[in-house]
């Protein structure tokens, strides 16, 4: 047996069930299902009646899953796809949710698992695929892809401010192997000074590079139309998003749909007959308290935000 069973605490546990508010009976769509923590409560609520689908590109996540079948009394399967792949084959089945959520980007079980090459503590061979399926690897982008398209993933997705130094030194440094070769690379690619900054000073390009290697920004972008026709009349969409890239694409995805008239101010009456399809349940997101920060402290950047479906999308 393994001696110390990996876990992953759920982000905003409550705060997302109450807000998809799933009833006894009712059909729920977990995109994110990882270890299956947030699945958990869901299922209590749905009772033996209710139906959860769970989808997760991660083989870990549906060993995970095997364990919660066995453990929970609601209807379930598991897909193991990437999530608009999913949703898209679940609308050609004709399936309608009451409420489905998605818990973005990486599990514990991940991060913690040392061989994957997600975290920059470890050493591991330079791979950060969810799906070990797909062919691009993180050693791939480092050692084949332009210096400027470095440059350009290390900015834009993540923020690092020594992109070009980071991305100089990379190159100089091709082939790397292994996640330590990377962190040498960054430390030497930034002024001594920012090393020693707030943070580990490899946070910003693991990250940058976890999102391109998986896709991460084209799958949110993707998947949050089709949720959002999944969805039946009343029912509930939510996300969990951890970092500001994330956030702003449903942030903006959920402004759109609750977006009403849109007549000109000064006319004195509406003319354009548009109806919001959404409710914000979320005007403002909603993040952890100090008492879950202190408790899981990957629960610092997380935020939820929620919208209710007022009805169906105007055929285009
Ligand atoms: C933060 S974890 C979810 C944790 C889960 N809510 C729980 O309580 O255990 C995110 C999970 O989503 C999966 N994931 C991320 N992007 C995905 C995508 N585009 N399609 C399918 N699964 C995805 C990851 O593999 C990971 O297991």
């Amino acid at each position: 047996m393994d001696p110390s069973p990996r876990v992953h605490i759920p982000v905003l546990a409550e705060e997302l069930v109450d807000l998809i508010s799933p009833a006894p009976g009712d059909t729920v769509i977990d995109c994110t299902f990882g270890g299956g923590g947030h699945a958990r409560l869901v299922a209590e609520r749905i009772g033996p009646q209710g139906t959860l689908i769970a989808i997760d590109r991660d083989p870990v996540a549906r060993e995970r899953f095997e364990q919660f079948r066995q453990e929970t009394h609601c209807r379930t399967r598991f897909m193991a796809t990437e999530f608009s792949e999913a949703l898209k084959s679940l609308q050609s089945e004709g399936m309608r949710a009451d409420a489905l959520y998605m818990d973005l980007g990486m599990s514990s079980l991940q991060v913690d698992a040392p061989e994957r090459g997600f975290s920059y503590s470890h050493e591991a061979p330079l791979d950060m695929r969810m799906d070990p399926r797909q062919e691009l690897t993180a050693g791939e982008i480092l050692n084949t892809w332009p210096e400027s398209r470095l440059v350009q993933i290390l900015r834009s997705l993540g923020e690092e401010r020594y992109a070009g130094g980071v991305a100089r030194e990379i190159i100089r440094r091709r082939p790397l192997e292994t996640t330590s070769d990377l962190v040498d690379a960054i430390k030497s690619g930034m002024p001594t000074a920012a090393r020693f900054g707030s943070g580990h000073p490899a946070r910003r390009t693991f990250q940058a590079l976890r999102i391109a290697v998986n896709g991460e920004l084209e799958a949110i972008d993707a998947a949050l139309p089709i949720a959002w026709d999944t969805l039946r009349v009343g029912g509930r969409l939510a996300a969990i998003s951890f970092h500001s890239l994330e956030d702003r694409r449903v942030k903006r995805f959920f402004a759109g749909l609750a977006v009403g008239c849109t007549c000109p101010p000064d006319l004195p009456v509406c003319v354009c007959g548009h109806d919001p399809e959404a409710e914000l349940l979320t005007r403002r997101s909603i993040t952890a308290d100090e008492q879950e920060i202190e408790a899981n402290p990957r629960s610092r950047s997380a935020r939820l935000r929620g919208a209710l479906k007022l009805a169906e999308r105007p055929a285009d």
